[in-house]
């Protein structure tokens, strides 16, 4: 049977992630971790939190958007195994009002 609607927080001492399942698919729609605990594994136990509770919930592929400007977190989700699956042209402004684009980027659970 699929998993209904289901989104939940994945809570860390210095960050923290929002994740939400639909069905089968399961989508990374925020993590954080705070400056001063960063490069730690805060970030990569959350991703792993994540990834265990959208199994539990019936999901079987994970998505997630990113910015083609945050080496850190495309790093982070590269080590945690996603993969590029799509471009989402302009898809941010910065601060400056300048279009980034968006990577789409998947993982199988
Ligand atoms: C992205 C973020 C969550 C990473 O959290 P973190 O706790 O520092 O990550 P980890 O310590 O678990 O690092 C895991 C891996 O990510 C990569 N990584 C993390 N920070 C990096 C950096 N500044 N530069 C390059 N790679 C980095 C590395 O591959 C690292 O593995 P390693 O330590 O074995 O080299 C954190 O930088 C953050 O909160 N950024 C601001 C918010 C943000 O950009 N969120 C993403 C929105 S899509």
């Amino acid at each position: 049977m699929l998993a209904s609607p289901f989104a939940f927080l994945c809570d860390a001492d210095h960050g923290f992630l929002l994740g939400r399942v639909i069905a089968d698919e399961a989508e990374l729609l925020t993590i954080a971790v705070d400056p001063l605990h960063r490069n730690r594994g805060a970030g990569m136990a959350l991703v792993a939190s994540f990834l265990d509770t959208a199994k539990q919930r019936g999901a079987t592929t994970a998505f997630l958007e990113v910015s083609a400007e945050n080496p850190a977190a495309i790093a982070l989700y590269a080590k945690a195994g996603f993969a590029r699956v799509g471009l989402r042209k302009g898809y941010y402004l910065d601060p400056q009002n300048r279009k980034v684009d968006a990577l789409v980027l998947s993982r199988q659970i």
